[in-house]
């Protein structure tokens, strides 16, 4: 199966090939017409499927839903990369849950992390005496989380755990326990099912590696 996809930045080329890319399930097909039609400015690997992704999701749905039976959770997702795996895990839980989201500040257009967090956008729900769930698309150095379950515990939850879609042990530099896990994966860059690399490529529906 084909799985590299040459992409450029936004241009309506490559809006024109995301039409095909979003209508069609046969990666191999779409990816290579992708290909062809976008001028190659960053290469995308595939690296986790649609499918492989749905798997998890429900897999992680079901641990969820077995550890907080019977009770009803607040959910808060880190934005902007975890709203797409946010939304998908909520239409597998089978609880009542609230949702709502915090934004911390991001790498902007560098891969690397500044090291400093801020809130960006505070929460709206009231977390003292709630069982809580961060929902994160990826944790790296630790920085962010570790920053947000500080964040969070002074507000003192009932209880608070965390769901990351993705865990990239290799650079991890502060230790933050993660209770619910989808994927492990390689020290590479990551873009793709709400992940961005300077804002693009979020919509994606798979995960890609980013090469140079
Ligand atoms: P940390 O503070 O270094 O753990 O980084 C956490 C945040 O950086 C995540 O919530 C992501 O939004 C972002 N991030 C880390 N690695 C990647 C990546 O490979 N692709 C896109 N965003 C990433
Ligand atoms: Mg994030």
């Amino acid at each position: 199966m084909e799985d590299k996809v040459l992409v450029q930045g936004t241009s309506a080329l490559e809006s024109f090939a995301i039409k095909f890319l979003r209508n069609d399930t046969n990666l191999g097909e779409s990816s290579k017409l992708y290909g062809i039609m976008c001028c190659c400015k960053h290469q995308l690997e595939v690296f986790i499927t649609r499918e492989e992704i749905t798997r998890s999701v429900v897999r992680l749905a079901s641990e969820i839903n077995h550890d907080y039976r019977g009770k009803s959770l607040l959910l808060i997702g880190v934005l902007k990369g975890a709203f797409v795996f946010m939304a998908d895990l909520i239409r597998q839980l089978g609880l009542p849950v609230e949702v709502d989201f915090i934004r911390l500040s991001s790498y902007g257009a560098a891969r690397e992390s500044s090291g400093k967090v801020k809130v960006i956008q505070r929460l709206s729900a009231s977390v003292k005496g709630r069982d809580v769930l961060i929902i994160e698309d990826i944790v790296d150095t630790g920085g962010t989380i570790s920053f947000l379950l500080d964040y969070l515990k002074r507000k003192k939850p009932a209880s608070l755990r965390l769901c990351a879609l993705m865990d990239k042990p290799s650079r991890r530099q502060i230790s933050v326990p993660i209770d619910y896990l989808g994927f492990t994966v390689p020290d590479k860059f990551i873009v793709g099912y709400g992940l961005d690399f300077d804002e693009k490529f979020r919509y994606l529906p798979y995960i890609c590696f980013v090469g140079d």
